[in-house]
């Protein structure tokens, strides 16, 4: 193990990972479109030292914008490329689909990104099969064997784009009036089943050479997309066992393609509220969403095998209920529910520990985020954190004042960015170009 673990950051709509952090007090209402207020969140999170902001993307509106701000940032490359002018270190992840984009925009688009930013790009590869997206584009959703298809050939194109032009043919020599060598700039001339390119791309190499290759998620084609190509995949699991076992497969995956296994970092994500104590943190999380628990409670019922209604929110678990609880073996995260019910919290305070969230939830005081990334850190299930604040404008900064010195003091996070790159960030060896072959 690496002696050092590495933090990544949700960089999302500008509010927070919570559906209610808009509302919250204190918070700018309009900082879906604030670009002024993400600098700052993107400020705060290189005062701590993260390693890389990771901005996720779906194209399409989803949700109930009625009540509901989206979960989306306005445009990932474009609130990166503004950020990256704001900061010097912290590197800048967005996502991109291989689905609805051709790889000569991709390839130019993440390069840009990574020259403005000195090095700090990364792209987040998804093969995007949503139906409301698709139709923003005209096009049916392809069958999941040709979405993978595609998106081998486009990531390979794209680096094949990235590596176009030698790592020396910029000459830019003013007195001999040589601008580049046009012999080390050459064609790509590939062409997929999906997707092709001629090249070459019209831009020289960045700081790191080229952007870094993200994942996000499992399953087979996946882990299959990883093991090739990434450096870094965020992961989402609940448990400390399924986390080690993730990793264990993701490095066999590296593996498998020729690579060394440490080349791939593993990031599991972690929902934060960082509170001096632990009932301020639940009171900060039923503030943030404690008007959807009515609905939730049925499903807490079916995580315990209860059956819990609405009119027991502010009761605890009863001594027959505890006694009938079975944990669902559908869903990872029903023991920590039960283990926190028999700890005799009321329902509303159970659901406010984050049981039912898409990370695992810390609510209370930062040593509680230390100690649970530590034990993961040290038990081989995670390379790194991608954090989730609960709510930005002050979430962040709880997790960099609170957290973030006390993994320091325990030896386990970096004091100083030792490098300027993603690439370096990621202890990432060097590429250029494509890596295997079409
Ligand atoms: C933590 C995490 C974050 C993800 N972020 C995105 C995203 O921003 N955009 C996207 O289209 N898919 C995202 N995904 C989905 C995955 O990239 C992948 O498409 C998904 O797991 C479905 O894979 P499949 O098509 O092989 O079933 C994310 C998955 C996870 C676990």
């Amino acid at each position: 193990m690496a002696k050092h673990m590495m933090i990544g950051m949700h960089f999302g709509n500008g509010y927070g990972s919570q559906p209610g952090a808009w509302r919250m007090p204190g918070v700018l209402p309009t900082s879906y479109t604030s670009v002024d207020e993400m600098v700052r969140q993107a400020q705060a999170a290189e005062r701590g030292k993260f390693q890389f902001l990771f901005v996720p993307d779906f194209p399409a509106m989803m949700g109930d914008v009625e009540t509901e701000s989206p979960m989306i940032t306005i445009d990932p490359l474009m609130v990166l490329a503004a950020v990256g002018r704001e900061t010097r270190r912290i590197g800048l992840v967005a996502t991109g689909s291989t689905t609805f984009n051709e790889p000569y925009s991709l390839a130019r688009q993440f390069k840009a990104l990574d020259i403005m930013s000195g090095g700090r790009a990364g792209w987040n590869v998804v093969p995007t099969s949503d139906q409301t997206a698709a139709a923003n584009f005209g096009r049916p959703v392809l069958p999941r064997e040709q979405r993978y298809e595609r998106l081998h050939e486009t990531v390979q194109i794209v680096q094949a784009l990235w590596g176009s032009w030698g790592k020396d043919a910029w000459i830019h020599d003013q007195a001999s009036g040589r601008f580049a060598d046009a012999s080390k700039i050459r064609p790509i001339n590939l062409q997929g089943r999906h997707v092709g390119s001629a090249g070459p791309l019209p831009l020289p190499p960045s700081a790191q050479g080229q952007p870094v290759i993200f994942q996000a998620g499992g399953g087979d084609q996946g882990l299959g997309v990883a093991g090739r190509y990434a450096s870094g995949v965020i992961g989402s699991t609940y448990t400390i066992d399924d986390a080690r076992a993730q990793r264990m497969a993701l490095r066999e995956a590296a593996r498998h393609f020729g690579r060394n296994p440490d080349e791939v970092k593993f990031f599991p994500g972690l929902i934060t509220t960082i509170a001096p104590t632990r009932r301020e943190a639940l009171d900060r999380r039923i503030a943030l969403s404690g008007r959807m628990f009515p609905q939730r409670i049925s499903y807490l019922g079916q995580m315990l095998g209860l059956r819990l209604d609405a009119s027991q929110l502010d009761e605890p678990l009863s001594p027959e209920q505890l006694a009938a609880a079975r944990p669902s073996d559908g869903d990872p995260r029903s023991k920590r529910a039960l283990a926190i019910g028999r700890q005799g919290w009321p329902l509303r305070d159970i659901l406010a520990h984050g049981v039912i969230d898409y990370h695992p939830v810390i609510a209370g005081p930062a040593v509680e985020a230390a100690d649970h990334m530590q034990d993961w850190f040290e038990a081989g299930a995670a390379d790194g954190f991608w954090i989730s604040p609960d709510v930005y404008s002050d979430g962040i900064d709880a997790f960099v004042d609170g957290v973030v010195p006390i993994l320091q003091d325990r030896g386990l996070f970096h004091c100083e960015y030792a490098g300027s790159t993603l690439r370096d960030h990621l202890d990432a060896p060097d590429q250029y170009g494509v890596n295997v072959q079409l």
